[in-house]
């Protein structure tokens, strides 16, 4: 449901909508020199097809709700040889006791979790940290 971001739940996914986090990424990204390209799926399956393309040299992914359930997405990542980060814009760890399990962290190189929209800065900041030792 991050298409709904800044009109879902703004007390705990903040009031900045995807478009405007979007900008900010590309905006940190140009600086970064990093090329980025963003999607963004409701559906399982398409995230699955995008994930295995592996037209990317790293995955940056907020898996959503799918963090706590999806077995396909961590075989995904699994079966993909590429760096991934799993970020989310709020801590999982502080929410539902379901959130604390994800099924993502096994597979990624770490989690960036609890700081709003900034988790996804942090988390470029940490792909281009990965891709330079590369
Ligand atoms: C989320 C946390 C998940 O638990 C939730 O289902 C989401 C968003 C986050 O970014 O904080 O949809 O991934």
């Amino acid at each position: 449901h991050l298409n709904l971001l800044g009109k879902r739940e703004k007390a705990i996914y903040g009031t900045k909508s995807l478009t405007v986090i979007n900008k900010d990424i590309t905006g940190l990204a140009k600086k970064l020199a990093i090329d980025v390209k963003i999607v963004q799926r409701n559906s399982e399956g398409d995230i699955l097809d995008i994930i295995q393309k592996a037209d990317y040299d790293a995955l940056i992914i907020n898996p959503a709700a799918f963090t706590h359930t999806s077995i396909a997405i961590r075989d995904a990542i699994a079966g993909v040889d590429k760096p991934a980060i799993e970020v989310h814009l709020s801590n999982i760890h502080t929410r539902e006791e379901f959130r604390r399990t994800s099924y993502i962290a096994g597979v990624a190189v770490g989690q960036i979790s609890g700081f709003g929209a900034f988790s996804y800065l942090l988390a470029l900041h940490a792909a281009k940290n990965i891709l330079s030792k590369k």
